[in-house]
């Protein structure tokens, strides 16, 4: 069995972060390269750290070529919200720095994860348990940029046999990071709010249901389809994935289970149109069923795991 030796890109994220770890604990610190467009900001324990404009495709394969690299782990992406406000720099990242990943991959023959979305869904998807299956009508650049990159990921499948594995996350809440950019943010920044007992003005209405998981369950699908055995994975544009669906109404009550003091106010704002164009749950059956995928915490499980993390 040859050696492993994974490159993350965008390791500085709110995934990246914390599946850094999650690989070195695996894989061994040196034989895991973290690398991002900037320094981290805590530079002890980050080695091998790279600093790496996904653009610069030169820099790609010099890093590869330096650790001989055999997995990349490609998470730099600009999220939802924030590639509203730009859509040709978000397009520019979100497709051409997957190009560089893929042709990179091809070249050296490398295993390559890909993170898709729930904002692949449009308005005329099914609302509930959108199928893995569907047309896909994204109604944000985010949401075309990775609607096109599963298909890219597929295409360099077939046509050039590139190991290519994928997974629509869904919002993730986790406390080890803060999201950036994204539609979903606001279930991890109101936990910051409650701990520290001040009240959250949430950019969403008090109804909006969104499919959401738990760090620790997204880090495990991810090990996990890496880990798979390539006949099993029949998917090799993106598999659908979820945990949990919730609405900021029904976490703001969890939430007050434990913080009884705790207030949202509700002020929404573009991104509650985002919001609104993506399904509240999501059919991740072929997961289940292809490589036996299993989520562990529900809105209970979560909200109780964050505050005994989160509170001081
Ligand atoms: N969390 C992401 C976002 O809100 C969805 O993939 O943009």
């Amino acid at each position: 069995m040859r050696k492993e030796r994974i490159l993350i890109v965008g390791a500085n994220g709110q995934i990246g972060s914390v599946l850094t770890v999650a690989l070195r604990n695996i894989y061994g610190q040196e034989n895991v390269v973290a690398s991002d467009i900037r320094i981290p900001q805590e530079i002890s324990n980050s080695d091998p750290f790279e600093l790496l404009d996904i653009l610069d495709a030169q820099q790609l394969v010099r890093i590869i070529r330096k650790y001989q690299i055999t997995q990349i782990y490609h998470l730099a992406a600009i999220l939802s919200a924030k590639g509203e406000l730009d859509p040709r720099h978000a397009w520019d990242i979100n497709i051409n720095g997957l190009f560089n990943v893929l042709e990179a991959s091809r070249e050296y023959k490398l295993k390559l994860f890909f993170p898709s979305t729930i904002a692949v869904f449009g308005g005329d998807t099914p609302k509930h348990n959108a199928p893995q299956n569907t047309p896909l009508h994204p109604e944000t650049v985010y949401g075309i940029s990775k609607a096109a990159g599963e298909n890219w990921c597929q295409y360099y499948h077939q046509k050039f046999g590139v190991d290519v594995r994928s997974l629509r996350y869904p919002g993730i809440i986790g406390y080890e990071s803060m999201p950036g950019g994204g539609t979903t943010d606001y279930a991890v920044e109101i936990f910051h709010y409650a701990v520290k007992n001040e009240p959250y003005t949430c950019f969403l209405k008090a109804d909006t249901r969104l499919p959401m998981l738990y760090m620790p369950d997204a880090i495990r699908a991810t090990l996990e389809i890496m880990e798979t055995p390539a006949e099993k994975i029949t998917v090799r544009n993106s598999y659908n994935l979820a945990g949990m669906s919730f609405t900021p109404a029904e976490l703001t009550a969890e939430i007050q289970k434990h913080y009884p003091d705790f207030t949202v106010n509700y002020v929404p704002d573009f991104r509650q149109g985002i919001a609104e164009s993506w399904a509240e749950s999501i059919d991740d059956s072929l997961a289940r069923t292809d490589w036996g995928w299993k989520h562990d915490y529900d809105l209970v499980g979560m909200t109780s795991d964050m505050i005994a993390h989160l509170a001081v």
